[in-house]
């Protein structure tokens, strides 16, 4: 009896301890983050921007924001090209390094990418927050090479027209994923 209890004990102080660490990891970064918060997409819309972004060997995906870098490792999986992902909130950034640990193609950097130049990327996916989207466009337009694509999920970069938008799956998966073609 008393093992049991113990037990769950044990993974309710693991559980606590994730979450208390999940938002000291998001409070201490909102600052540069702007409200972009560490969400993951989900596998049915990575599926369907990859379907409707082909991507050739040679080619490079920068995640501004990877999270967990499940982006990154869909992205090597169905295309085998080389990607990049920065990360700020030292949680996600290490679980996208324990994730992608032994995957060749795969660079995840512990970096603000608002400092990092974008100009070798083919297509950037990125999934941030409305706040931050005006500036965004303005980083890209200076930054982007002629023809690279950006997906955007939820969110649209001002200004610009996209290409297509992906409404994949049920309503659950149904936000926008905005396609644009620089
Ligand atoms: C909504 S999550 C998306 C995660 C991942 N791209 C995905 O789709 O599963 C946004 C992520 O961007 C990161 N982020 C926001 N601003 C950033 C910045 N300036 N530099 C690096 N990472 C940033 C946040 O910490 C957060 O983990």
């Amino acid at each position: 009896m008393h093992t049991l209890v113990f037990a769950i004990l044990g993974i309710a102080a693991v559980f606590f301890g994730l979450k208390l660490a999940y938002v000291i990891c998001t409070a201490v970064v909102l600052p540069a983050t702007k409200g972009a918060l560490y969400v993951s997409t989900s596998r049915v819309r990575i599926l369907a921007f990859l379907e409707a972004v082909p991507m050739e060997s040679g080619q490079l995906l920068v995640d501004i924001g990877c999270g967990d870098g499940r982006v990154l490792r869909q992205v090597g999986r169905k295309y085998g090209v080389r990607t990049v992902g920065y990360e700020l909130n030292l949680l996600a950034y290490i679980k996208a390094k324990v994730l992608c640990f032994g995957r060749k193609n795969i660079q995840i950097k512990l970096r603000n990418f608002w400092t990092a130049d974008l100009s070798e990327a083919d297509v950037i996916f990125c999934y941030l927050f409305p706040d931050v989207m005006k500036d965004l466009a303005a980083k890209l337009k200076a930054d982007l090479k002629p023809g690279a694509v950006v997906v955007s999920c939820n969110f649209d970069l001002p200004g610009f027209m996209p290409e297509r938008t992906l409404r994949p799956g049920n309503s659950l998966h149904n936000d926008p994923i905005y396609v644009y073609r620089f």
